[in-house]
């Protein structure tokens, strides 16, 4: 195994990785050892990077199989790229009341990504173009930790549970309309297990977030007091880790074991371009 050279972020996740260009570096030795960090720390960051789409992609692939944007497949087309910020194709900006922005505020409730898929993403890869003066920032949280904070009957009543997963229970809660027919056809509601296992060193995670509209044969209400409060607990502010964006960072984090939140910004005043991609996860949740 090589040996990276890692600073913690925080003391439940986050790594600074100095030294990699991602571009070229990731090949035998040290991509095991980038793929072992990514277990241990669940959050992975880069500096001074330089990437285009094309190298993105191409470490993606690297990673493991890209995962199509689902916003892309529901409009029939092929594209693994997203869009985080208000930086459009030809270079122009929209603002906070476009409705664009709006959807991306969608970002701003605590998720995993594509956790309504039947095979959710296992890695999502963020490469900074341009980040806003103010604002802007990206929350994490381990809900790995906050698995492991539980009291053992607790995490035995848990760890038999499925939560249905619905894009448009989550979307609908930013705008009615936000999400099309066929959108919505593409993306029926999904089950999967509340807790999840790491495959390589076992850790237990609560698999929650915005997207999680229900617990398989309970009421919507005592499933949505149970989801609230395995949320609130998990994200109290001791836990989380706020991640102040700056050009030429990369970060991969681990879906599994992180839920995640935009801070927001003023899409009026400021520029905000970064490029997401995923890895695929390597099944359903229910086959783990
Ligand atoms: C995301 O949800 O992937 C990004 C959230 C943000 O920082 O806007």
């Amino acid at each position: 195994m090589a040996s990276l050279n890692i600073e913690p972020l925080h003391p439940e996740l986050g790594a600074r990785i100095a030294g990699l260009d991602l571009r070229k570096d990731l090949v035998g030795d040290v991509l095991e050892s980038v793929r072992e960090a990514i277990d241990t720390y669940s959050l992975l960051l880069f500096e001074n990077q330089s990437f285009d789409d094309a190298g993105q992609l191409e470490l993606t692939r690297t990673i493991g199989e890209p995962e199509p944007s689902h916003v892309a497949r529901g409009e029939g087309k092929l594209e693994y790229f997203g869009t985080i910020g208000n930086v459009q194709p030809d270079g122009s900006v929209v603002g906070n009341s476009h409705k664009k922005t709006i959807f991306l505020t969608g970002n701003n409730m605590w998720h995993s990504d594509a956790s309504f898929k039947e095979t959710p993403a296992f890695l999502s890869i963020m490469c900074a173009y341009e980040t806003p003066a103010e604002g802007g920032e990206t929350l994490f949280v381990s809900t790995r930790r906050a698995y492991e904070r539980l009291p053992e009957p607790r995490k035995a009543e848990l760890d038999p549970l499925i939560v249905i997963h619905d894009y448009v229970y989550s979307r609908s809660k930013v705008a009615p309309d936000a999400v099309s027919p066929q959108l919505a056809a593409s993306l029926p509601p999904v089950r999967q297990k509340l807790v999840r296992r790491n495959p390589r060193n076992g850790k237990g995670s609560l698999f929650v977030g915005s997207h999680a509209r229900a617990i398989e044969g309970w009421s919507d209400a005592r499933s949505r007091a149970l989801l609230d409060e395995l949320v609130d607990a998990a994200v109290a502010e001791t836990h989380v880790y706020t991640h102040r964006w700056q050009p030429g960072q990369v970060v991969f984090w681990d879906n599994r074991c992180l839920i995640h939140r935009g801070a927001g910004y003023d899409a009026d005043r400021f520029r905000r371009y970064m490029r997401q991609t995923r890895v695929r996860g390597s099944g359903p949740t229910l086959a783990e």
